[in-house]
């Protein structure tokens, strides 16, 4: 194995990955079974979990566990790190990358909305670390990655309780990093828009909104769902041993607007 192989290998690893029947978290699960890890596919989506984590290990003739989580729900997050630990041992890395937002108007949402979107987004998040820390501070070099967004990092008023919930996530990584180092790392992938098939088209947009967006990007089209793996696997891996607290952004050069407006 050569050098580079090496910091790039995954072999004996446990990486546990939520929302992973998704577009990015299933495209995590190949990526990191085929790099030698056993991933664990977490997702609400029964069925789905059950058909990715059975593809990867057919593809990657890894053993893989695949599991029903609703990462809302505390107790449904200690079952799956229970099965996790009572199949694998141990659990070397976690992909918190369970999220979704749907579009509201900036004065139209209300406390049940903003709260439903910061427990989907930010509390599972802050959950499941937690319930992981005990078995990550055994691994070496633990790592765990987080799936933020620029509506994160904007100003978003069309998404006004997922920007707010994704913009607390990026606090509590950083809050995490500074206290929990040497032993374990962690940073976050901002994404920018990724073609996850019908689920962004459930949160308010048209095909044809799509079209527009990709135009805006200075690479001229959405991500690939493979593109955001591929940070989630430099940021795990040994080369970024050094790296903690964190935001890999990852956007298609977002978009550009000159700052000498035309005159008219
Ligand atoms: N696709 C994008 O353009 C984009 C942009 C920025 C950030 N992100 C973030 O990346 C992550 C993955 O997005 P994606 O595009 O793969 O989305 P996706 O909709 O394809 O996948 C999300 C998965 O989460 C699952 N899920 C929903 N609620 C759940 C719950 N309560 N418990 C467990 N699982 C649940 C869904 O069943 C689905 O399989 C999310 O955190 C998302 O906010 C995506």
């Amino acid at each position: 194995m050569s050098h580079i192989e090496k910091l790039f290998s995954f072999e004996g690893k446990v990486i546990v990955i939520t929302g992973a029947a998704g577009a990015i978290g299933s495209a995590a699960g190949h990526l990191f079974a085929s790099l030698g890890a056993n991933v664990i596919i977490s997702d609400l989506n029964e069925e789905g979990a059950k058909k990715v984590a059975a593809e990867i290990a057919k593809e990657s003739g890894k053993e893989t566990l695949g599991i029903k989580t609703d990462a809302t729900d505390e107790s449904h997050l200690q079952t799956l790190v229970n099965e996790t630990i009572s199949k694998f041992g141990k659990i070397s890395g976690l992909i918190n990358n369970v999220g979704w937002g749907e579009s509201t108007p900036l004065w139209g949402s209300d406390s049940d909305k903003m709260v439903r979107s910061y427990m989907l987004n930010t509390v599972s998040a802050y959950n499941l670390t937690r319930l992981c820390m005990p078995y990550l501070e055994k691994e070496q070099n633990a790592s765990v990655v987080f799936s933020g967004s620029m509506v994160g990092v904007t100003p978003s008023p069309e998404f006004i309780e997922y920007s707010t919930a994704k913009a607390g996530l990026m606090n509590l990584v950083r809050s995490m990093a500074v206290v929990s180092g040497p032993k374990v790392r962690f940073n976050t992938v901002l994404i920018g828009s990724v073609d996850n098939g019908e689920s962004t088209l459930k949160a308010g947009y048209t095909k044809e909104m799509l079209e527009a967006l990709s135009n805006m990007f200075v690479m001229k089209r959405r991500g690939n769902p493979i593109e955001i793996a591929y940070g989630m696997m430099f940021l795990m891996s040994d080369a970024a041993e050094w790296i903690t607290g964190i935001d890999l952004r990852i956007d298609g050069g977002g978009s550009f607007k000159s700052k000498m407006p035309v005159e008219h």
